[in-house]
């Protein structure tokens, strides 16, 4: 099974980016092949502009994966921008992929914002969701570090089924 994880924060010390690289980590330990993809490395176009190729690039790689886990930063009870323009440009061959969703939130009040995103992805290509999210704000982290022990303990939890349920779903 090859699993793609897409950190699509552009910020410098990303906490979901963090959230990609202990769940690409726990993965690995659970014989699951998963690669991170670093939005930071890509230019982003906006829709209806002139496409970058590392978008071309990203819209293969995500067509080519198996399944899904998507990293988002929490913007105004939503999703960010550069994961609304990586959905909108690179999702056209993911209609039934299984995913999940590793969200970062500055509060802890915020955790239906991932609710647009499961919308997003289940409404317009039918794709299947983990109906387990991890979830961390700023108080779960230390120098850019997660501390947490209920988020990991929650990861732990987000991995074993992401990777038993993603094996079933390919058999
Ligand atoms: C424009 C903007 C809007 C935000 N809106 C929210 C919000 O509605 N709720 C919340 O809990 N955090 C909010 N935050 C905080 C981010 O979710 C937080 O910084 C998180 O770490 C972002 O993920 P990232 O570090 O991977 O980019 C906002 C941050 C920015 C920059």
């Amino acid at each position: 099974m090859n699993t793609l994880i897409i950190s699509s924060s552009l910020a410098k010390s990303s906490k979901s980016f963090i959230l990609c690289q202990e769940v690409h980590k726990r993965l690995q330990k659970l014989n699951v092949k998963s690669e991170i993809i670093d939005v930071r490395n890509f230019q982003l176009n906006p829709y209806h502009s002139i496409q970058s190729e590392e978008l071309v690039h990203l819209e293969n790689k995500i067509s080519q994966a198996d399944n899904l886990i998507i990293a988002m930063g929490v913007h105004n009870y939503s999703i960010n921008d550069s994961l609304k323009i990586i959905l909108d440009n690179c999702f056209k061959n993911v209609e039934g992929k299984f995913f999940g969703i590793l969200c970062a939130a500055g509060g802890d009040k915020s955790y239906l914002s991932t609710m647009h995103l499961t919308q997003i992805c289940m409404n317009e290509w039918k794709m299947i969701q983990l109906p387990r999210t991890v979830y961390a704000s700023y108080k779960d982290f230390n120098n850019n570090t997660l501390k947490s022990k209920e988020v990991k303990d929650w990861m732990m939890l987000f991995c074993n089924e992401f990777a038993s349920i993603g094996k079933k779903l390919m058999s």
